[in-house]
């Protein structure tokens, strides 16, 4: 599989709590890839927590950090990217995130709230009403995740370890012909 790749990034995209990090970091080991996440590189340059980012730079200032940070780690190969939800937003960052294979980690907004609903570290669900802000994001945003390479719908009973399977499994399905070609 690694092979047939030939270092070409796989980008997991999808909504908070969609699992991006736990499956990426499993993708990244079978696949001998190094694992990044965005927001964790953003935190890191910035010595800020996400939520001190868009208190202090909004989420106009935090999504010029992010496609920047996109911008640079897609210079880089063999790299499984756990990105931010929101990073389908800009359109710039298609440009990049079509340098990989995108992969969109499809979870129904019951199990996105039930993983969210403790969650104090995503700035926009400091919410009076956390699912309804919840279901807006996901219906604003759906249309732009079914611009994925890969589409894969994930349910409750699913572990990590079953998704990351479903995906290695799916992946030769979607090889772009410059990537198997070259
Ligand atoms: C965001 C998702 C977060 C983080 C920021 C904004 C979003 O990342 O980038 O809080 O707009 O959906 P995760 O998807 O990793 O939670």
């Amino acid at each position: 599989m690694s092979s047939l790749l030939q270092g070409v990034n796989l980008y997991l995209i999808g909504m908070m709590g969609a699992g991006k990090t736990t499956v990426g970091h499993l993708l990244a080991k079978q696949l001998g890839y190094a694992f990044v996440d965005t927001d964790d590189i953003i935190a890191q340059a910035a010595k800020k927590s996400i939520n001190e980012i868009f208190a202090e730079a909004g989420e106009v200032g935090f999504r010029q950090i992010e496609s920047d940070v996109l911008a640079q780690v897609c210079a880089h190969t063999k790299l499984t990217v756990a990105t931010g939800g929101g990073i389908v937003l800009q359109r710039e960052n298609w440009g990049y995130l079509h340098h990989g294979l995108i992969v969109w980690l499809d979870v129904p907004i019951d199990l996105l709230y039930e993983r969210l609903a403790e969650d104090t570290t995503r700035p926009l669900l400091q919410d009076i009403d956390p699912k309804g802000k919840l279901r807006s994001l996901l219906e604003q945003r759906t249309p732009l995740y079914k611009q994925a390479d890969l589409r894969i719908p994930v349910n409750a009973t699913e572990t990590p370890e079953q998704i990351a399977d479903k995906i290695m499994q799916a992946i030769p399905s979607v090889l772009k012909p410059t990537t198997v070609n070259s």
